[in-house]
């Protein structure tokens, strides 16, 4: 870690720190051996919630907190984001039963771009540590798993309720990029199913904490609304998906910004872990390779350089 600068993106630091541990458990690397399989894949399942947490403790100069093995995945998470040496956190029952179906929703998804992108760098025979930093750089994208990232920022670019139509004119101005954060979905033409627990987590965790008046759920509310009875959103089916809410919920439980894609990392390894498992025990595996069609230019006449 301090190999890194401290304003550093976590994402980046969880792909290097990742990527590192193929340089210090020699001992699983050899993916033919079904036994070094399954301590690689305890390793990453285990480790990820302490890289992420010693990711966001390094970004703010705090001392790393080690997990309790009293403590279940999620509560251990929360300990070790929010915990000091001087002060216990108490793991707030609503909180990290929030935080287990955030972790359960973002598991896996078949073959989302980090997920393929573990398969493809695994094909090869990759080390798992490897593949899984693999996946992590592919989900950091905003149209990936940076989404719930750009949520939070697109709401409070928003700032109040009445520039939501101002926002949803831009999202359907065919001659300008921005889009909706936080809707719309590669494969999910209908509601994302997640959602829908996502939106009542939401409710709940809000209630726990006694926010009734948090700005940004009421745009989040306000602009979900205005988008459903839009003919623009209905037409294109454009709903809602998962990262809308689960941003929400991670600012009312004190997680920065920054830390929200880790935090899909941390779920998503699970399903990494358990598709490079699949691929590699398959025996008619092979390497991945993806064919590229050329529909360039055919013959052309040559131009010397200084007359071009
Ligand atoms: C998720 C996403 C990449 C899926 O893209 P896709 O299935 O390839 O859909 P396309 O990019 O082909 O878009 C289809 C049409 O809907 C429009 N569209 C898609 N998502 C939109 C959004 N969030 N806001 C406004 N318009 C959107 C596109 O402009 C396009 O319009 P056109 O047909 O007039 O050109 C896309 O919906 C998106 O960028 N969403 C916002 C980012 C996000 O929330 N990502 C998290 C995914 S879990």
């Amino acid at each position: 870690f301090r190999g890194f600068r401290r304003d550093a993106h976590p994402m980046a630091v969880m792909c290097g720190t990742v990527g590192a541990l193929s340089a210090f458990y020699h001992d699983s690397l050899d993916i033919t051996d079904p036994k070094h399989r399954m301590v690689a894949s305890y390793r990453l399942i285990a480790k990820m919630p302490t890289i992420a947490a010693m990711a966001y403790k390094f970004s703010i100069g705090a001392p790393f907190m080690y997990p309790r093995n009293d403590l279940n995945y999620a509560e251990n998470f929360l300990h070790m984001m929010f915990s000091n040496p001087c002060e216990e956190y108490e793991v707030n029952p609503i909180l990290s039963k929030a935080m287990d179906r955030i972790l359960i929703l973002h598991a896996d998804h078949e073959q989302n771009a980090s997920t393929s992108t573990v398969r493809l760098a695994g094909s090869s025979g990759a080390n798992p540590f490897a593949c899984i930093s693999a996946g992590i750089a592919s989900l950091w994208g905003p149209a990936h798993g940076g989404a719930n990232e750009a949520v939070l920022n697109m709401l409070e670019e928003i700032e109040h309720p009445k520039n939501i139509a101002k926002f949803v004119q831009k999202a359907k101005d065919k001659d300008d990029a921005f889009r909706l954060m936080g809707f719309g979905h590669r494969v999910y033409k209908n509601f994302d199913p997640r959602a829908k627990v996502m939106h009542q987590t939401c409710h709940e965790v809000l209630g726990e904490l006694g926010i009734t008046d948090e700005p940004l759920l009421d745009i989040a509310v306000e602009l979900e609304r205005l988008a459903l009875e839009d003919d623009y959103f209905i037409e294109k089916k454009l709903y809602p998906n998962v990262d809308f809410y689960s941003g929400i919920i991670f600012k009312a439980m004190g997680i920065p910004t920054s830390l929200f894609t880790v935090l899909f990392a941390v779920a998503r390894t699970v399903g990494w872990v358990a598709q490079w498992n699949e691929m590699v025990e398959d025996p008619s595996q092979k390497i991945g390779r993806p064919r590229q069609l050329y529909t360039g230019e055919t013959i052309r006449a040559f131009v010397p350089q200084d007359q071009r």
